[in-house]
């Protein structure tokens, strides 16, 4: 018996406790968004987040996930907004696309930790992860990009809780032009209605 929480769902199987955990995502549990690569922890195709960390499934008992918290590329974000993915998506990344939930989740892990990444520190986090189409300079910039976009995010949700406070502070809510709009015409209304106008 296997149980761990997967994505945010717990989840209890009954499997060999020996079996590489990326056998139980994919054959177990169907989630084929983890990749078979080499076997042997050398590509990083299977790689997956277990307790906050990147680990190498191929490799990885079941047991060895035992009350643990995996996250896998379809749990990285509820709708795959994650800033890699975006960034990803920009930069159009993947080739083949069978090194590249790997790639995500190994630089997921990585900005989590380094979310200012220099070019020598995204090179040193993501050279374990091997790409056979060599889109290795794309998946650079998408690193890049991404912390990017983690930042624009960071800054775009401080400001909208300043404004909000402000507004809270001088007691007036939040300008919405429709608001006024709705207001307007419904006033110059009453006022026909009264044979002002
Ligand atoms: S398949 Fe696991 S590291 Fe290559
Ligand atoms: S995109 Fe093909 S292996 Fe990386």
């Amino acid at each position: 018996m296997a149980n761990f929480t997967l994505n945010g769902k717990s989840v209890s199987l009954e499997v060999d406790p020996q079996t590489p955990l990326l056998w139980v995502l994919r054959e177990h549990l169907g989630l084929t968004g983890t990749k078979f690569g080499c076997g042997i922890a050398q590509c990083g195709a299977c790689t997956v987040h277990l307790n906050g960390t990147a680990a190498r499934t191929c490799v990885l008992p079941v047991l060895a996930a035992e009350g643990g918290d995996i996250v896998t590329i379809e749990g990285l974000a509820e709708n795959d907004d994650h800033p890699l993915q975006q960034a990803w998506v920009e930069e159009q990344v993947p080739q083949c696309g069978y090194c590249q939930s790997g790639q995500i989740m190994q630089a997921a892990n990585f900005l989590k930790h380094t979310p200012n990444p220099t070019d020598e520190q995204i090179t040193a986090a993501m050279a374990g992860n091997l790409c056979r189409c060599m889109a290795y300079v794309r998946i650079h910039r998408a690193v890049k990009r991404a912390a990017a976009i983690a930042s624009e995010r960071d800054t775009a949700q401080v400001m909208g809780q300043q404004t909000e406070a402000t507004a809270a502070t001088a007691g007036v809510g939040t300008f919405d032009p429709r608001a006024t709009a709705d207001a307007v015409s419904h006033s110059a209304a009453e006022e026909t209605s009264h044979g002002k106008v």
